[in-house]
C-alpha cells in the first residue's frame, strides 16, 4: 500500500533461550532496510533482548499484556511494565491465545486498551479456523472479530492488524494471494469506515510466511507486512522475509 512503510514482525512464542535470543539479536542488529522490523520474545527475555538491541533499528515487543495497569493477577504482566521495559509494541489476542486462554474479543479490546494507555502499538491479531473458511465464513468471522477486538482510540499511529488464519499457523499452507487480497481489502475497507486514521493503519499477514513466499504475499495489494512465527527463531529466515517485503 502506497505511503505505509512495511512491519516484518517476529513472534517467538514459547521458544528460545537466552543463548538463542543474544544470538538471534545480535545477527540481527546491523541491519536495517525499508521495512520495521520487531522481535517479540518470551517475557523472561524482555529485558536482555532490549539491552542488546539497544542502539539499533530493531523494535521491541511481547507477546500479551494484562488489561490493568497493576494489580492482584498472579503470573500476568502489566502493559506499563513493558514500556517500562523498553518495548514499543505488543501482540494481542493471537489465536494460540484465544485458544489456550479462552480470550475473547472483548478481552482483547481490553488488554489492547491497556496497551495504548501505557503507549504501546497494539498488534492485535485476527483469522478464521479451517472449518469457518470451508464455510464460506471467513469476511464475517474476521470482521466480527476487528468490531469486537479493537478498541476505541485506535488509529494508524498506534494499532497494527495482523490477518492470521489458523490453519496456516505452523502448517506450511498458506491462502493463495487472492485469497489474502480478498481478506486484506474487507480488512481495509473496514478499517477506513470505523477507525480514525483507518486508511494508513497496518494490515499484516500472518501464517507460515517463510523467505521463500514472502516476496509474493508481500507484494498483496493492502498487505503491509508480516507476522512471523517460525521462520522468526533464526536470523538469515528472519531477514529473507524482510528482504522480500
Ligand atoms: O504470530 C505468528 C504466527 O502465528 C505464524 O506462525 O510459524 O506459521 O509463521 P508461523
Amino acid at each position: 500500500t502506497p505511503g505505509i512503510r512495511p512491519l516484518v514482525a517476529g513472534n517467538w512464542k514459547m521458544n528460545g533461550s537466552l543463548a538463542m535470543a543474544s544470538a538471534l539479536v545480535g545477527a540481527l542488529k546491523g541491519r536495517q532496510g525499508n521495512v520495521d522490523l520487531l522481535v517479540c520474545p518470551p517475557f523472561p527475555y524482555l529485558a536482555a533482548v532490549g539491552a542488546a538491541l539497544a542502539g539499533s533499528k530493531l523494535a521491541l515487543g511481547a507477546q500479551d499484556c494484562h488489561a490493568d495497569a497493576s494489580g492482584a493477577h498472579t503470573g500476568d504482566v502489566a502493559a506499563p511494565m513493558l514500556a517500562d521495559l523498553g518495548c514499543s509494541y505488543v501482540i494481542l489476542g493471537h489465536s494460540e491465545r484465544r485458544t489456550d486462554h479462552g480470550e475473547t474479543s472483548g478481552m482483547v479490546a481490553a488488554k489492547a486498551q491497556a496497551a495504548l494507555a501505557a503507549g504501546l502499538t497494539a498488534i492485535i491479531c485476527v483469522g478464521e479456523t479451517e472449518a469457518q473458511r470451508n464455510a464460506g465464513e471467513e469476511l464475517k468471522i474476521v470482521e466480527k472479530q476487528i468490531v469486537e477486538s479493537v478498541p476505541s482510540g485506535a488509529n494508524a499511529g498506534n494499532t497494527v492488524i495482523a490477518y492470521e488464519p489458523v490453519w496456516a499457523i505452523g502448517t506450511g499452507k498458506t491462502p493463495t494471494a487472492a485469497d489474502v487480497e480478498a481478506m486484506h481489502r474487507h480488512i481495509r475497507a473496514l478499517l477506513k469506515s470505523r477507525v480514525t486514521g483507518g486508511a494508513g493503519m497496518r494490515i499484516l499477514y500472518g501464517g507460515s510466511v517463510k523467505p521463500s513466499n514472502a516476496a509474493e504475499l508481500m507484494a498483496v495489494a493492502e498487505v503491509n507486512g508480516a507476522l512471523v512465527g517460525g521462520a522468526s527463531l533464526k536470523a538469515e529466515d528472519f531477514w529473507g522475509i524482510a528482504e522480500g517485503a
